[in-house]
């Protein structure tokens, strides 16, 4: 089982290449993912795959990837999760990361987990870290803070210190399966008077949810509530609605108003 450890002295030498793999509509858990891998190496190649991934991402088993996506009602976004699944891991030693908005992550990195050994990656280090929530902002404002990057980028730096990575040994997170199926928000994210039709979220959007010939019409089967439109909107014409959204909001806000901790995982 994982469990934390303390600083190992063995630094091992990088003889591979840093990747950087995130799947981050709102773009926190881009930060984060930069911080860890940017603890590792100043040269990090980046693979932003919130759209698709277009080109083939060549691994060796040499190489540190770093692998972050949100908590989506606790798990590992469905997309983020086939997007993944075309990765070719070679053997590199993948450090796996979650975002998630001061509520809890539940299986996120147990099935990030999952994804990374079957695509052939040796996961060494797991880290959950909040963010601002980018369905409901009030939780998680702020963050990741300056002491959430630091904390990202000592854990890339610890991850690679770590004697395990040397004996390519994987390791296992348990899945909470008594937190299973927290369930989503039935909410779609809808477009105000405010659009000029401009055309950037349907350009963004990861799952052309938005129609071209009309960026007012969202298709409610298609978007998965990832917030990316109303992160690039520029005239804040993009917003959650409905009395749902607002019950929903209420309750979640009340519930998780403490700062919640960045949690740590590195292998005994
Ligand atoms: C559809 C949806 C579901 C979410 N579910 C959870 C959750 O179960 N627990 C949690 O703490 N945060 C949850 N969040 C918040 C995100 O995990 C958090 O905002 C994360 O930073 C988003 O990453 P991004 O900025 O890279 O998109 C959810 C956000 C969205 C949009
Ligand atoms: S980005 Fe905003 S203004 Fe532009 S089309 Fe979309 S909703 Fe309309
Ligand atoms: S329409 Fe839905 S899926 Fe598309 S960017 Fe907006 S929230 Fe995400």
């Amino acid at each position: 089982m994982i469990a934390m450890s303390p600083i190992s002295s063995i630094m091992i030498s990088l003889q591979g290449s840093v990747h950087a793999i995130f799947f981050s509509p709102a773009r926190s858990t881009k930060k984060i993912v930069e911080a860890i891998a940017g603890g590792i190496s100043h040269e990090v190649t980046q693979h932003d795959i919130t759209q698709g991934m277009h080109n083939a991402i060549l691994l060796s088993r040499h190489d540190i990837v770093v692998v972050g996506v949100p908590a989506f009602s606790g798990s590992v976004p469905p997309l983020a999760a086939q997007y993944l699944s075309k990765l070719k891991g070679n053997g590199a030693r993948a450090i796996i990361a979650c975002a998630y908005g001061n509520c809890h992550y539940e299986n996120t990195l147990a099935e990030l987990n999952n994804i990374c050994v079957d695509v052939g990656l040796i996961p060494i280090s797991s880290g959950a870290f909040v963010s601002r929530h980018s369905m409901f902002p009030e939780l998680g404002k702020g963050r990741p803070d300056q002491r959430d990057l630091d904390n990202a980028r000592q854990f890339g730096k610890k991850s690679v210190m770590h004697s395990r990575i040397a004996k390519g040994e994987s390791l296992s997170i348990r899945e909470n399966k008594a937190r299973r199926g927290q369930g989503m928000v039935p909410s779609v994210v809808k477009a105000t008077a405010d659009c000029n039709y401009c055309g950037r979220c349907v350009q963004a959007c990861p799952s052309s949810a938005i129609a071209i010939d009309n960026p007012r019409k969202t298709d409610k089967k298609l978007c998965i509530s990832c917030t990316r439109c109303i992160d690039v909107c520029p005239y804040g014409a993009r917003k959650f609605s409905g009395l749902m959204y607002l019950i929903t909001q209420k309750r979640m806000v009340n519930k998780n108003k403490e700062r919640k901790e960045n949690e740590i995982y590195l292998p005994l």
